[in-house]
């Protein structure tokens, strides 16, 4: 998606071998509709060329303060406004120390410092080993930067270049153009506390068998990002899905619909906002055999016998948080037919305000979907695009609606 279309972002590179990294990093804002400006220290150098980032980014690269390309000769006042962001991966140790200290020695920190601060956002993709990570002056550098207005993104853990494991890899490009592509949405949704369900349940029947659909929980996991992108605290309650966690996001990880419940209930009481995009099997075996069922021979077929699975939604629907308005809930309909009518009756039957109706052959699996909103006032469609595009149109659906 062009998440980043009409984004100018100044990529800053500070010595470390994360800078490999950085190449892809360019590359994938680039894709997302930006255009970057690379801007490097002489130590980052040492690990890439700037050939390589100049030809990814189609712009000269800038290493020097003195650098005379630039009409006035200032390339740290030019550069810092002009950016959207200033985006600096990786930022090693002695870079962050720098900016601690407002020390302008090259250009990159020069331009740092010069930024306007209350317009351009600086983000630090900090990447070291686990002990310069660890160490109490790193920790304080990284504290007077954020005190001071710079925004961190975290590190990622995990076995480091040195040969050591720990805290201070940096993020991997895709997760840092996540965040970087989630600083630009509007914070819609901040101080709220949004619970998702996603994904199909299993229901076993034995240890090796079970009664699941065809639900790829793609819906239910663009909902959780969306909302986190739009600056609340997301828990994200899945059944088996293979699909990566938002940044960011909470993931509880469940089988069954009444793991699933449990899951709910446990995290309900503390939400403000209950999207319901599961598609929760309505039915399990009355019994689950401990031991795998075998045939016997005889050509007889197993009967199995069902019992009806809790409805999740519903129960929270009519919780006294729910019913008082301090917790907004929001339920799905996967339908094959009369979207409209099986969407309002669903809305009535589930005491929800908010029912978002889908066809569901036309959803299942698939990385694009359309919506049909339905609530007291009506219905409004959102039409066909990608999963993400349409939670982050249903993120601003439910923003509007809590503020009424
Ligand atoms: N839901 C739930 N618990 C269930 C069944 C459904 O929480 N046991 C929620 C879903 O997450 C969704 C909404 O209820 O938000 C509607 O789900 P859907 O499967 O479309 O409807 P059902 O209630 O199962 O009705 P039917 O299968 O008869 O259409």
């Amino acid at each position: 998606m062009n998440d980043l279309a009409g984004k100018h972002i100044v990529l800053g590179l500070s010595g470390g071998i994360a800078c490999y990294k950085s190449a892809e990093l360019c590359r994938g804002l680039i894709r997302a509709g930006a255009t970057v400006q690379v801007v490097m220290t002489e130590a980052a150098c040492q690990f890439i060329t700037p050939v390589t980032m100049q030809a990814l980014s189609g712009r000269p690269v800038v290493v020097s303060q003195w650098d005379a390309r630039e009409g006035n000769n200032m390339p740290h006042i030019n550069f810092s406004r002009e950016a959207d962001a200033i985006v600096v991966a990786p930022a090693s140790a002695d870079f962050i120390a720098k900016l601690a200290q407002g020390r302008a020695d090259e250009l990159l920190s020069l331009m740092c410092l010069a930024r306007p601060s209350g317009t351009v956002p600086l983000l630090l993709a900090p990447a070291m080993n686990r002990e310069m990570w660890a160490h109490p002056a790193t920790q304080r550098n990284l504290a007077q930067v954020q005190a001071d207005g710079a925004q961190v993104l975290g590190v990622g853990v995990g076995d480091q270049a040195c040969g050591e494991t720990g805290d201070g890899r940096m993020l991997e490009p895709d997760e840092l153009l996540d965040e970087i592509v989630a600083r630009f949405q509007p914070k819609l949704l901040r101080g709220e506390h949004v619970l998702v369900t996603a994904g199909p349940t299993f229901e076993a029947i034995d240890p090796v068998r079970g009664l699941t659909n065809l639900s790829s929980g793609k819906m239910g996991f663009a909902i959780a990002r969306a909302a986190r992108e739009a600056g609340a605290q997301v828990t994200l309650v899945t059944g088996p899905v293979a699909l990566p966690t938002p940044r960011g996001v909470q993931r509880v990880d469940v089988r069954s619909a009444l793991q699933m419940q449990a899951a709910v209930q446990a995290a309900a009481p503390q939400a403000s906002v209950f999207v319901a995009a599961a598609a929760v099997a309505d039915w399990r075996p009355a019994t689950s055999a401990d031991q795998k069922i075998k045939k016997d021979g005889s050509g007889d077929v197993p009967a199995l016998h069902f019992v009806e699975n809790p409805d999740i939604l519903a129960g929270v629907a009519a919780s006294e948080r729910a019913r008082s308005g301090a917790l907004y809930c929001v339920g799905f309909a996967a339908e094959s037919h009369d979207l409209l009518a099986h969407a309002q009756a669903k809305r009535q039957r589930k005491g929800v305000p908010l029912l978002v109706g889908n066809i569901g052959p036309e959803t299942f699996g698939r990385d694009d979907n359309t919506l049909l909103l339905v609530d007291e006032r009506g219905s409004i469609e959102l039409p066909r695009g990608p999963k993400l595009g349409l939670a982050r149109q249903l993120v601003a659906e439910i923003a509007r609606r809590l503020a009424r």
